[in-house]
């Protein structure tokens, strides 16, 4: 049976254009009714990872702690972001549960520990139990604030979160749900003449490195670039396809295989 890792990027979920601290409900429900949908339809495995908008770039940026913490104020920085991410994750798994699915929440702070904001060890047979015990588990993580051995503390993006997790279960395709269609010639929300790229492969990626930006609004973690330069370090051999989640039923075809406007990427 396949394993998908679906990415639902914060971009898409909160509003960050306004760094709110607000969840698109609407759009987090039209999800979880497509992956009903799709489960319903055809058998498959499924690992969620969602992004933190506000619920974590507001914090860590408020509170100054992209590089570390230091001090007192810092620490409670560190807490905050993860209560926070907490908040998130909740409003997501409350509106999976009310749609019949069977979301389980896994703490990113408790698998994994960081270097220098790096992943260093992450303890993913939880991750794997889980889908072993039934189809119909979801491990729903996300990007949160966890123990650095350099730093004290760091960011781990839902981006990093997902090539690792891809890579240790083996998945054989990997969704990542963005706020625009793909990976495009320019920022796509700076310039009109911007064109979608459809495929990346080995022989056009440098290209490609060098024509995408970060995040226009707040985003620590690095953005579109962000995103792909850890495809790139850990995703070797795992096809990924970059996509828009706020658009009806792109999750559904996702799911089911289908063809939609969006950037496959096979390295
Ligand atoms: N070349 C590009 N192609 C597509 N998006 C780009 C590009 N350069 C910069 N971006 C920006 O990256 C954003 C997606 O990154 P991000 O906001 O971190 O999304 P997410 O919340 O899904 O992680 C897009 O909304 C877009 O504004
Ligand atoms: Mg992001």
């Amino acid at each position: 049976m396949d394993t998908y890792i679906l990415k639902i990027g914060g971009s898409s979920v909160t509003e960050k254009d306004n760094n709110k601290c607000k969840a698109k409900t609407d759009v987090i429900r039209c999800i979880a009714t497509e992956i009903k949908k799709a489960k319903s339809e055809r058998s498959f495995r499924l690992v969620v990872v969602h992004g933190a908008g506000p619920f974590g770039h507001k914090l860590v940026t408020d509170y100054g702690i992209k590089d570390g913490i230091r001090d007192e104020k810092d620490a409670e920085g560190f807490v905050r972001t993860h209560n926070s991410m907490e908040d998130l994750n909740k409003i997501f798994m409350d509106i999976f549960r009310e749609e019949g699915l069977l979301g389980f929440p896994v703490q990113p702070s408790a698998c994994i520990v960081q270097k220098g904001g790096k992943i260093e060890r992450f303890d993913t047979s939880i991750v794997s139990k889980l889908l072993e015990t039934s189809k119909d588990i979801i491990p729903i993580l996300y990007g949160d604030m966890v123990i650095d051995s350099k730093l004290g503390a760091s960011v781990v993006s839902g981006d990093a979160i997902v090539p690792h997790l891809a890579k240790k279960l083996k998945a054989d395709r990997v969704l990542m749900g963005t706020d625009v269609d793909g990976i495009f010639t320019a920022d796509p929300k700076l310039g009109r003449n911007a064109r979608l790229i459809e495929n990346i492969s080995k022989s056009n990626f440098n290209e490609i490195l060098r024509s995408t930006g970060e995040a226009t609004n707040v985003d620590v973690t690095g953005g579109m670039r962000g995103k792909i330069m850890r495809i790139r370090d850990s995703l070797v051999g795992i096809p990924v396809v970059i996509f828009n989640i706020t658009k009806e039923g792109h999750v559904y075809r996702a799911l089911m295989g289908e063809k939609i406007r969006s950037t496959e990427i096979r390295l």
